[in-house]
């Protein structure tokens, strides 16, 4: 049976599994910290997005969602520190955002307006955060399934962490480095039908519209629905 602990978060006693991380142990209570990159079923914490930082007494400023839980570990969600960090993550996130939402497929189901609120940022471009001007980056249409939008993308890696757990290879990867990042998706046939489940789950997951369905995923899916 797997060991139990005791911790407090924001002065409210919680147990848990032992090993399990902080803000997996905040979500089971009823909780609520702000994330965005997280994923559960995911074997290593991926830590990039940092919307998660949390106040943990004796280690200082962690991010919840790679820290692990450890008997009589005292942890706030709500300390001036955190929400400073958590806030410098988001604007960074959406500093080369195209924040034209009207115009975006996904207003309103996306996960960055939700978020805004409640990490107390406005939703527009913070122009201390960018060193380069404003550039509208070509869409992606090579690969036939998906459609990649540079300026949507958050690289928050859910795509790249989903198929990874689903393919135990992921068909989605990071490129280049610093402001030059970016998501190269497979253009390869051979590599798309040998490995592409086509479950659309990294359509699904991805929070804004960086990811979408091009008509081949439809196609593909139907196909293997005859198999
Ligand atoms: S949810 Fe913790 S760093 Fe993204």
């Amino acid at each position: 049976m797997t060991e139990r602990v005791k911790l407090t978060i924001d002065d409210i006693p919680v147990e848990a599994d032992k090993g399990a991380k902080i803000l997996q142990a905040a979500l089971d209570a009823g909780i609520y910290i702000p994330h965005l990159c997280y994923l559960p079923e995911a074997d290593l914490p991926f830590g990039g997005c940092r919307l998660c930082y949390v106040e943990v007494e004796g280690r200082g400023l962690v991010t919840a969602c790679t820290q692990p839980v450890s008997e009589g570990l005292v942890v706030r969600t709500d300390t001036p520190g955190a929400a400073r960090l958590r806030r410098t993550a988001f604007k960074l996130m959406i500093a080369y955002h195209d924040l034209d939402c009207r115009k975006c497929w996904k207003n309103k189901k996306c996960e960055l307006q939700k978020l805004a609120p409640k990490l107390k940022v406005k939703l527009k471009t913070p122009e201390e955060f960018r060193a380069l001007p404003t550039e509208q980056l070509p869409l992606d249409t090579t690969n036939p399934y998906l459609r990649y939008d540079p300026n949507r993308c958050v690289l928050c890696g859910k795509c790249v962490q989903i198929c990874t757990i689903r393919n135990g290879k992921s068909l989605i990867d990071f490129v280049n480095r610093g402001y030059e990042t970016r998501l190269a998706l497979s253009s390869s046939m051979t590599l798309i039908e040998e490995n592409c489940p086509s479950c659309g789950q990294c359509v699904a997951i991805c929070p804004t519209a960086g990811l979408e369905p091009q008509s081949g995923l439809e196609a593909l899916m139907d196909r293997t629905g005859e198999e």
